[in-house]
C-alpha cells in the first residue's frame, strides 16, 4: 500500500499546519503557519483570535501543502485531520476544511488523535521502531508516559496531575519578560545556556510519589516567587534589562529547566522499569511533543535511556512542534488497517457543528 497518499491537517493549537506524506514514508509537502503577532499581544493562545487567525490561513496552507507536493486533491487517497484534544474551536476549523475536501472529491476521512500522532511520527522517522514501545509525550497541554503495545493499544503510565511542562516553559518566559515570538520554550532554552543552572534551589516536584506521574504547578510557583523576591519585572522586556538583571534571569532559567527536566529523568526511569516488567522486549524510548525539540531535554533523557539499555528516538525539531505531517501519517496508519470513515455527503461541513 506505498502508493497511499494522504492529505493531514492540524488546528488543535495555535499551528496552522498541512502536510502531504506518502504510504513508504516520504514527505513530499509541510507547511506550518504559526501565529508568534497573537502570542506576543496575548501574552498566550486567546482560543476566539486563534480560531480566527486559522480560518484566515486554512485554505492557503492547505493548498501550499499541495502545490508544493505538486498534487491536486484528486490524487489523494484520504484526508486525515487531528479531531482532539486542542481547542475546540481552533480544531473545528480543520475539522471543516477536512470534510470539505472529503466531500468534494469523494476521499475518506480519518480523524486522528493529536497524542497519538505526536507519538507515532516517530515511526516514520525510525523505520525499525517496532511495538512494543515506551513514549514521553511531552507538550504545552499534555505529559503523558506511555506503554504502546500496538496501534490504537496504549497503557498510560503516568500524566500531569495539573500543569504540563511545556506550561511551565511559557509561562516561566512570560514572567521573566523573554521575546514569546517563538514560544516559551525555545526562549527559555536559549537564555539558560547563560545561566548557572545550580544557582536558585527550586526542588524537584513529587519525589515521594513512587509512581510515573507528573505535576508543574508547584514548579511555576516556586518560580513565580524567585522572580519576584529578585525584583524582576516582566513589564521590562529582557533585551533592555540590566546586565545584572539579565544575569539573574539567566540565573532563573537555568536552574527551572534544570529542575524540570529533572522531574522528567526521573519519572521517565521509572516508566522503563516498568515497561520493562511487563514487555520484556522493549527496545525503544520515543520523546516527542514540542517541549522534545529542546536539546538539553534530548541531551539528559538519552542518559536515561542509555542508563537502561535502550534506544532513544526523537523525531527532528520541525516533526517535534506540531505539524502537519505526523497528521498525515498517523493516518496511513490507521488507513492500512481499515480504520477510516467513509467521504462524507458532499454539504455536510455547512452542517458540521
Ligand atoms: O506539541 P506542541 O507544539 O503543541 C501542543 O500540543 O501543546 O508543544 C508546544 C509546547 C509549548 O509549551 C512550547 O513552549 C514548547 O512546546 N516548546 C519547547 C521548545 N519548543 C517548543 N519547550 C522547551 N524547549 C523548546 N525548545
Ligand atoms: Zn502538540
Amino acid at each position: 500500500k506505498d502508493d497511499l497518499v494522504i492529505l493531514g491537517i492540524e488546528t488543535s493549537c495555535d499551528d496552522t499546519a498541512a502536510a502531504v506524506v506518502r504510504g513508504n514514508g516520504e514527505i513530499l509537502s509541510q507547511v506550518v503557519s504559526s501565529q508568534a503577532d497573537l502570542l506576543v499581544k496575548y501574552g498566550g493562545v486567546a482560543p476566539l483570535f486563534a480560531e480566527e487567525a486559522h480560518s484566515q490561513v486554512i485554505d492557503q496552507v492547505v493548498q501550499e501543502a499541495l502545490n508544493k507536493a505538486s498534487l491536486t486533491e484528486c490524487d489523494l487517497s484520504a484526508v486525515a485531520v487531528t479531531i482532539g484534544p486542542g481547542l475546540g474551536l481552533c480544531l473545528r476549523v480543520g475539522v471543516q476544511k477536512a470534510h470539505k475536501i472529503a466531500g468534494s472529491f469523494n476521499l475518506p476521512i480519518i480523524g486522528i488523535h493529536h497524542m497519538e500522532a505526536h507519538a507515532l511520527v516517530a515511526r516514520l522517522v525510525e523505520r525499525e521502531l517496532q511495538f512494543p514501545f515506551v513514549t514521553l509525550l511531552i507538550s504545552g497541554g499534555h505529559n503523558l508516559l506511555i506503554l504502546a503495545h500496538g496501534l490504537g493499544h496504549y497503557i498510560q503510565l503516568g500524566t500531569t496531575l495539573d500543569d504540563a511542562i511545556g506550561e511551565a516553559y511559557d509561562k516561566t518566559a512570560k514572567w521573566l519578560g523573554l521575546d514569546m515570538r517563538k514560544s516559551g520554550g525555545p526562549a527559555i532554552e536559549e537564555l539558560a545556556r547563560e545561566g548557572d543552572a545550580d544557582s536558585v534551589k527550586f526542588s524537584i516536584p513529587m519525589r515521594q510519589h513512587k509512581d510515573c506521574n507528573f505535576s508543574y504547578a508547584g514548579l511555576k510557583t516556586q518560580v513565580r516567587l524567585a522572580i519576584e523576591s529578585r525584583n524582576i519585572n516582566a513589564e521590562i522586556p529582557i533585551s533592555s534589562a540590566s546586565f545584572q538583571d539579565r544575569v539573574s534571569r539567566a540565573d532563573i532559567a537555568a536552574s527551572f529547566q534544570r529542575v524540570a527536566v529533572l522531574h522528567i529523568e526521573e519519572k521517565c526511569g521509572r516508566a522503563i522499569e516498568w515497561a520493562l516488567k511487563l514487555e520484556p522486549s522493549i527496545k525503544y524510548l520515543v520523546v516527542s511533543g514540542g517541549v522534545a525539540s529542546n536539546q538539553y531535554v534530548r541531551d539528559r533523557l538519552d542518559q536515561v535511556v542509555k542508563k537502561n539499555g535502550l534506544q532513544l528516538v526523537c523525531p527532528p525539531r520541525s516533526l517535534c512542534t506540531d505539524n502537519g505531517v505526523m497528521v498525515a501519517w498517523t493516518g496511513i496508519e490507521h488507513f492500512r488497517v481499515g480504520r477510516y470513515d467513509p467521504p462524507p455527503p458532499v454539504n455536510e461541513s455547512e452542517h458540521f457543528v
